[in-house]
Formats: C-alpha cells, sequence, structure tokens
C-alpha cells in the first residue's frame, strides 16, 4: 500500500473513531487493511477506501482490528473503591425518585471492567444491588462485546482479582475459562458505541457515574475534548465521571471540574461538594524532570488561561506540562528563551528533541539529542532518542546500537529492551527478540510503579499495553509467557 493511500486511511480513522496512529507502527494498520480487502473481496486499497466512506459496518469492522481491548478484572481496584464507599452512598442519599443509579463504562472492552463494578457494588449492596444499579457497557468494538456477553474468561482476565471473590461469582467452564454468575451477568447491558459519533443511542444517555479509563491514551488532546464534552452531556447534574488514574492529568480540559477525595482524582458534573477545598493545577516536581503526582486537594478549575497569560517565571517543568498536552509550539517557545539563557542545558535540549521527532523532524531531533550527549555523555535519554529517530527512518542497525547503548547506561530503561525486542523480530531474530522482551517483564513485574531510567523525556508507553504486547509476542514465539510474568 502507497503511503499516499495509507495517509488517507489514517486521516479518516482518525476523524471517525478517534484512533491516531501518529508516532506508532503501522504495521497493524496495514494488515488490519490486508485482511479487510481479502475479507470483503475489495478490487483495490481505493474501492476499499470507496467502502469504508460508504458503510459504516465495514469501518466498524476495519475499526475492531485496530483497538487494543486489553482489560482485566478489578484494574485500578482503589476507585472502585471510591465508587462503593463514597461516591455512590452520596447519589443514593441525595436520589428523589425509586429508578436506579445508571452507571456506564465507556469502552468497556470485553465487560472485565462493567462487571468488576457490578460484583463490587454486590459485595457491598447485596441482593438490592440488581434493584439500585444498572449498569451499561459500550465499545466501538463488537467483537470484544460479543465476548463481553458471554461473560465467559481465562485465566489472564482474573490476575487482579481475589481468588475469593472469582470463587464467589465464577465457575468454571472448562480446563481454561471460567463463567460468569448469571446475576451479575444479567445486570449489565452492552451497547455498541462509537465514542466520535455525533449523537448516542438513547441507552446511552443519562448517566449518574461513566468510566472511561485506558481509553484517552489513544486519542489526542483535541479528541480527547470533543470526547468529554460528549461525555459532559450524558452525565446527569451532579454526576462523575472516572478517569484513569495516569491519564487524569491529559483529561483535565476545562470540561468538567476536576476533584480529589480520599486521595483520587474524578471528574465532577457540577460544582464539586462544599467541603472540598479548591484544587490547584498540579504541581510539576523538578526532581526527577517528570511531573510529580498531584498532591493536595484540587479544586474546580477553570479552563487552563491562555499561554500568553501565563506568569513570566518559566522553567524546564512549564515546557514538560505543555509537552505532555501536546502544546508543542507552546513549549517550544519556552524551551528556546530558556536555551537562549543557558544553551547548554541537557535536558531543555532533550526536550526539544523529543518534540522535534514527534514533529519527524528527524534531523534537527538527532542533532539536539547529540548536543546533549556533549554536555551529559551518558544520557539514556539521548540514546533513545536517536534510537526512535532511527528506528522510525528505517535505520535498524543505528536503532538497534544507540538502544543497546540506552540499556547499557540504565539497565533498568524497559523502554529501550522494549524497542530492542521489537527490532530483533523485524530482523527475524527471534531468540534475541524473545530475551529482549523477557527482560521488559521482568523489569515490569520487578517494581510495583516501575521506572523507565529516563529523566527528562516522556516518552508515555503505556505499561499494562507493553507488558500485554510482550506476553502477546511470547506467546507467538512459542515461549511460556507466565514463566515471565507475575
Ligand atoms: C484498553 S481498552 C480499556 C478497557 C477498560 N476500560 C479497562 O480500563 O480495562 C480500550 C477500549 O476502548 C475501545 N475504544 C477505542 N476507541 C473507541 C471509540 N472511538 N469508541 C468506543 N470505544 C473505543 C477499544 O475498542 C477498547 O476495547
Amino acid at each position: 500500500m502507497s503511503t499516499m493511500n495509507l495517509a488517507a486511511f489514517k486521516e479518516l480513522i482518525k476523524q471517525r473513531c478517534g484512533l491516531s496512529f501518529e508516532g506508532i507502527s503501522e504495521a497493524p494498520l496495514v494488515s488490519g487493511l490486508q485482511k479487510r480487502i481479502a475479507l470483503t473481496g475489495a478490487k483495490s486499497a481505493s474501492a476499499y477506501y470507496a467502502a469504508l466512506l460508504a458503510d459504516e459496518h465495514e469501518f466498524n469492522e476495519l475499526a475492531g482490528l485496530l483497538t487494543i481491548n486489553e482489560t482485566y478484572f478489578y484494574r485500578e481496584p482503589e476507585q472502585l473503591q471510591l465508587l462503593v464507599d463514597c461516591l455512590v452512598p452520596r447519589l443514593l442519599s441525595r436520589k428523589q425518585h425509586d429508578s436506579p443509579l445508571r452507571i456506564l463504562c465507556a469502552g468497556c472492552s470485553s465487560g472485565e471492567e462493567p462487571y468488576s463494578i457490578a460484583i463490587a457494588l454486590r459485595e457491598k449492596y447485596g441482593e438490592s444491588a440488581t434493584r439500585l444499579f444498572t449498569l451499561v457497557g459500550g465499545d466501538i468494538d463488537k467483537g470484544a462485546l460479543a465476548k463481553a456477553r458471554i461473560g465467559r474468561y481465562a485465566e489472564f482476565s482474573f490476575r487482579s482479582l481475589a481468588p475469593e471473590l472469582r470463587a464467589r461469582y465464577f465457575k468454571r467452564y472448562d480446563q481454561w475459562n471460567w463463567s460468569l454468575n448469571d446475576e451479575v451477568r444479567a445486570q449489565v447491558r452492552f451497547h455498541h458505541l462509537n465514542l466520535l459519533d455525533a449523537h448516542y443511542a438513547h441507552e446511552l444517555q443519562n448517566f449518574d457515574i461513566i468510566f472511561f479509563r485506558n481509553v484517552s491514551i489513544y486519542f489526542d488532546r483535541p479528541t480527547r475534548r470533543i470526547i468529554q464534552q460528549h461525555l459532559a452531556t450524558l452525565l446527569n447534574d451532579d454526576g462523575y465521571l472516572i478517569i484513569g488514574a495516569a491519564e487524569t492529568l491529559a483529561n483535565d480540559l476545562g470540561v468538567l471540574s476536576l476533584v480529589k477525595e480520599s486521595g483520587l482524582f474524578y471528574f465532577a458534573k457540577q460544582t464539586p461538594e462544599p467541603a472540598k477545598a479548591a484544587l490547584k493545577p498540579p504541581a510539576l516536581g523538578m526532581t526527577s524532570g517528570k511531573p510529580a503526582p498531584a498532591v493536595g486537594p484540587l479544586a474546580a478549575q477553570p479552563p487552563a488561561p491562555p499561554y500568553q497569560h501565563r506568569p513570566p517565571a518559566l522553567s524546564t517543568d512549564d515546557a514538560l506540562r505543555l509537552t505532555l498536552e501536546k502544546q508543542y509550539d507552546e513549549a517550544l517557545a519556552i524551551l528556546a528563551l530558556l536555551l537562549k539563557q543557558q544553551p547548554d542545558t541537557s535536558a531543555a535540549l532533550l526536550l526539544k528533541a523529543h518534540i522535534q521527532l514527534h514533529r519527524k523532524d528527524y534531523a534537527a531531533a538527532e542533532e539536539n539529542a547529540q548536543l546533549a550527549l556533549t554536555i551529559e555523555p551518558w544520557s539514556t535519554d539521548a540514546f533513545v532518542l536517536l534510537g526512535l529517530a532511527a528506528k522510525w527512518r528505517n535505520q535498524s542497525d543505528a536503532a538497534l546500537k544507540w538502544f543497546k547503548q540506552a540499556v547499557y547506561a540504565r539497565n533498568e530503561c524497559w523502554p529501550a529492551h522494549y524497542y530492542l525486542g521489537e527490532l530483533y523480530r523485524s530482523d527475524n531474530k527471534m531468540d534475541n527478540a524473545r530475551r529482549a522482551y523477557r527482560v521488559v517483564l521482568q523489569l515490569l513485574s520487578a517494581q510495583q510503579a516501575p521506572t523507565d531510567g529516563l529523566s527528562i523525556i516522556p516518552l508515555g508507553l503505556p505499561v499494562s499495553e507493553v507488558r500485554f504486547l510482550c506476553l502477546h509476542q511470547l506467546a507467538k514465539l512459542g515461549d511460556n509467557p507466565s514463566m515471565v510474568s507475575n
């Protein structure tokens, strides 16, 4: 498929369902397109493109091949605790009628998330949960929804669920699978949902609580804003939106109010509880060069002021925050200022190279990464940037060299090991690939919150997705993933 028509497909997919292939491998897109072209018997890529434009069903079939459905029971259990201990009791106490509280999981994949919520509510409210709550799961992937409706799961989905809960709510189906109890299964309804559709079906309206976790990471900032605006219209007044803990910062878009409670963040449709203090924008810590976790109560915030109204005391942290928000022009403006004042600041050079890399300005990115190396000769960040620049230019030998340097400088740099695995695999060096994927899994399972060994550049590789991809690749390479995962 030529670069030109691949670009047209990418554009259409981004526009229709938000998925962006910017800066990530195109291989899944190419193989998805090849598969659907073969299955539909389209005569050419352009004929298939025309079919996608005309036929929503075909578009959904393709989207189902491109989504990442990684999920499991009791993912981020602290948020489930917050739900049953604080949010639900509060909403129940405010209710003025008998109708059930409505909870939506937007991007529910194969159902583990809404069923976890149903289980957590049943644990607290017993049989009354059936009467008190209605749960709905929505996803663009019809295959995942079909699996969700069946409610049968293999071992991998239970990796975070307490054994006593599995014993209480599931029974063995066969050697590999467990079936969910019928009452819990009946409590969740599943509907097809494309978060970027202009209108949502009647069943997907009026919710008290929406879970939208581990989905927004696949979208850019403008898309996240459009989606959050949609979700806000689905929420009843005083409703809550819960986003994955690691995604919250990137979703504070001024659409809903950010609230902190019991050490966790969520969004509220209206003013937060008077008891809650005003939330300040989370501080960005300087120690590691990466944002520190937000501390102190946050309050409902007005949208972030435009860049020109910011106070003039600028630092690499400001540039980093803007980079994380993909406001690259503003970040570059700050970096230019900082580098003018102090040209030998490696953090500013590395961040600049990072942005240039994302803008596909490989030569400039390499130049700045090399400059950073003259100041800090063992900079893992610089090695990784140079490795990525080479990888994205298909210079695999050079990429291998840089990623090897990165792991030599900091063995815990699991992204570099992961990229090494990918490069070895595409070079058919399967033993080396296996070894690299196994190192990634070991590094990721050795620590609760794995560090990536990088000091400034926000690579943003999602840990759970990388873990899943390594396990997936190892299984395909005939390795036994259970030997390395915990
Ligand atoms: C990684 S899973 C997250 C599952 C679950 N929320 C969790 O946290 O475990 C992301 C899901 O988002 C879905 N998704 C991606 N784009 C979507 C869209 N435009 N509309 C609806 N669902 C979408 C994918 O199909 C996938 O099942």
